[in-house]
């Protein structure tokens, strides 16, 4: 579509967009906005360069697509209970979303967006990839589609986590304090195939990193597809690779995405404030 308020940059063939001309320290006029967010479902992944943000201009931008949430595992900012801080320093050699993954699927309401901001970031390394989780749907046989339509995939916060999701994370020197220990682990059962709500299409909602197996089969019956569908999610002609500079904010459709933060920037800091934004019960 023709955007009237600012230009719109493809970051590669299957998702993802630079929006050029728009300041987010600034309050946004409506016209502005509901181009942006039409920019968000065409391009599902948005990055905005050099700009300005404090938290509380973060979670104000957040706000215009919907109610900012709360991150269980994670404290929060102080005064800013929707923003944390992701931090690894030089010390760490584990990073924070370092698989494969749409944020929070192990809720019930998983999160519908999320705000990513970059505060300090390495010479070199550090990006994050992106997967059309639609394309990868489209691109699946007719016949895999339709016995895919009808399961339900249960999606763990404990996944991939041995001890505990916080005892895992403790490892993080960037992170460490800051995970909230009484936090239970989250599981929730939602469809393998979701339906987006504003656009109407649909696509995988699965991962490696949280579905632990499929209702009704048992974790050893449901581990050979959930693996296939993972690694088939993230086929290189699916994915677009943001390379971060201080002042990128990266806003992305968890509904029909997934990310995955590299981590090949050992010995250098990255520091990123988070928000995210509540969806709604997947279907
Ligand atoms: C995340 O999974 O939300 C973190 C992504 C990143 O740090 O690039």
């Amino acid at each position: 579509m023709a955007y009237q308020a600012f230009d719109v940059k493809p970051i590669a063939g299957a998702l993802g967009a630079e929006i050029l001309g728009v300041d987010l320290s600034q309050d946004l006029g409506n016209q502005e906005f509901d181009e942006i967010h039409q920019a968000f479902l065409d391009n599902k992944t948005l990055c905005f360069r050099d700009q300005s943000l404090t938290p509380d201009r973060q979670v104000k931008f957040a706000s215009r697509f919907g109610q900012p949430d709360i991150y269980p595992y994670i404290k929060s900012l102080p005064g800013f209970p929707e923003v944390i801080e992701i931090l690894k320093t030089e010390q760490d050699t584990m990073n924070f979303g370092g698989g494969w993954h749409s944020d929070t699927s192990y809720l019930p309401q998983p999160a519908m967006g999320t705000f990513l901001y970059a505060l300090e970031v390495p010479d070199s390394g550090g990006d994050t990839l992106f997967t059309n989780m639609q394309l990868a749907y489209e691109n699946l046989s007719s016949a895999m589609r339709e016995m895919l339509d009808d399961l339900i995939g249960v999606n763990s916060s404990a996944q991939n986590y041995k001890g505990g999701r916080a005892a895992s994370m403790k490892k993080l020197d960037g992170m460490k304090g800051k995970f909230i220990e009484s936090s239970e682990v989250s599981v929730a059962e939602h469809p393998v195939v979701r339906i987006h709500p504003e656009t109407g299409h649909k696509g995988l909602f699965v991962s490696r990193a949280h579905t632990t197996n499929f209702k009704g089969m048992s974790v050893e019956e449901s581990q050979p597809l959930i693996q296939f569908l993972s690694d088939h999610a993230v086929r290189p002609e699916f994915t677009c690779r943001v390379r971060w500079r201080p002042g990128t904010l990266v806003l992305w459709d968890n509904r029909c995405t997934q990310h995955f933060a590299l981590n090949d920037y050992n010995g250098q800091r990255r520091r990123m404030n988070r928000v995210t934004l509540r969806g709604d019960r997947p279907v």
